[in-house]
């Protein structure tokens, strides 16, 4: 359930209508929900309720401020991946020690930044990238908690660019390195092993590769410490899908999900980790625009959008759909009409989805994206120098532009003319 319903024939975020919002700040723009956010960190939070345990919300999904301030007032942890993500959650109010950084490629730039500002843990990624860890907090005269992700090669059944846990993936140690690996951050020094990460995908519809690789890593956690390791933390990753369609059958829920957890791992005694970032924020935002255009074609219409790729490039990108519904209720009864659903960039990948039955509209109406909360915001661009979109969020009756479209001036005189081209134009 999420707080995106007609009420009296129109869309509303909570207690807000949708055309209000438009009003106030122009289409396109994304809109999330508070009481959603909230009430998916809640779930995550009570399946994993009677285990020490802690969600780190995976910022990557929406990283916008006021998202990662509700989180973190919620008790949440975080998950980064960059420094840019480091300072965004600490600049949101997230204290470093609900703070851990993922990711293949850590700097030592940003090992520096969160080992001098604080980190719950590293999950280090590789052998390489442990020596550098080790060399910078020696350096600093500092001890980097780290967890190493094992890759487990299972099958998460997803889409080819979001599967992590396959051995040809680039993410993780082989499993079967595993002993060797750790008997190296045992033996280097500032590094202090604490647990295990595993993280298998992303938009996964089934507990069952969880399932593989959480009996992989309930088995590792006893071979490690009988090697002498102390395994203490298990970071297990993100990654329970979210449904796209409404008129599919649902991925399994979060409390079913901690079912699985503890049926696997809950005898070792560890503390436990997560880090969902789509299933919080996926359903609790919706990407709102304007029809510009309904062309008729060689045997199709087209609804031509303000919309585009470089607003939410999932559907170009994964070939992801996206439920989309007219602002204003259609009646009772109305005959669907079928529409090639496109953007205004210049290329044909600018396709939201073709031969789409929907109720008919016509220019100046409204229509939503659903799901877009995810992945929405945080992979646009600025491609054919349209503006980021405005973010609003709702919290029952109030909105708020929690980042506001730039002006035009604003991102053209981001560039610079070097000294040699001036005067020539
Ligand atoms: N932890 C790690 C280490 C990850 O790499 C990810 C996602 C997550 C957690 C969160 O996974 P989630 O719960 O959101 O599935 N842009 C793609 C999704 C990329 C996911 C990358 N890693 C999309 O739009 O579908």
């Amino acid at each position: 359930m999420d707080h995106f319903l007609y009420r009296d024939g129109v869309l509303h975020a909570e207690d807000v209508a949708i055309p209000e919002i438009a009003k106030a700040v122009g289409t396109p723009f994304y809109v999330y929900s508070s009481a959603t956010l909230a009430r998916h960190y809640r779930l995550f939070d009570e399946a994993l309720e009677g285990l020490d345990h802690l969600v780190c919300y995976a910022m990557k999904a929406n990283s916008n401020q006021a998202v990662l301030r509700l989180m973190a007032s919620l008790g949440s942890g975080v998950d980064v991946v960059s420094g840019g993500e480091y300072l965004r959650a600490k600049a949101a109010g997230f204290p470093g020690d609900r703070i851990v950084f993922s990711g293949v490629g850590k700097t030592r730039e940003e090992m520096r930044l969160a080992l001098l500002g604080g980190i719950r843990q590293f999950n280090v990624e590789s052998e390489p990238e442990m020596v550098v860890l080790s060399e910078v907090a020696v350096g600093l005269g500092m001890v980097a908690p780290i967890t190493v992700r094992v890759n487990p090669d299972v099958d998460a059944k997803t889409h080819e660019k979001i599967a992590t846990g396959k051995s040809e993936n680039k993410f993780g140690i082989p499993i079967a390195r595993s002993r060797e690996v750790y008997a190296l951050a045992a033996r280097l020094p500032g590094l202090e092993v604490i647990g295990i990460d595993v993280h298998i995908g992303s938009q996964l519809t089934s507990l069952e590769p969880y399932e593989q690789a959480y009996l992989k890593v309930a088995e590792l956690t006893e071979t490690l410490r009988a090697d002498g390791h102390t395994i203490r933390r298990l970071d297990l990753g993100g990654g329970l899908g979210i449904p796209y369609e409404q008129s599919n059958t649902a991925p399994p829920l979060p409390v079913e999900y901690g079912a699985l957890v503890k049926r696997t791992l809950g005898h070792l005694d560890c503390e436990i980790e997560i880090e969902p970032g789509r299933l919080i924020a996926g359903n609790a935002g919706i990407l709102v625009s304007e029809v510009i255009y309904v062309k008729s074609g060689e045997g199709r219409d087209f609804l031509i959008l303000d919309a585009a790729m470089n607003d939410l490039v999932r559907p170009a990108m994964y070939g992801a759909h996206h439920d989309i519904l007219p602002v204003i209720e259609p009646e009772a009864g109305t005959e669907q009409h079928p529409y090639d659903i496109v953007g205004p960039v210049c290329e044909s990948g600018d396709t939201f989805t073709k031969n789409r039955a929907m109720p008919p509209v016509e220019a100046g109406a409204l229509v939503a994206f659903r799901s877009a909360g995810a992945y929405g915001a945080v992979m646009a661009s600025e491609y054919n120098t349209r503006p980021l979109i405005p973010e609003v969020l709702v919290h029952e009756h109030q909105f708020a532009v929690i980042r506001p479209r730039p002006t035009f001036d604003e991102i053209i005189n981001r560039d610079t003319i070097p000294e040699w081209l001036e005067g020539s134009a």
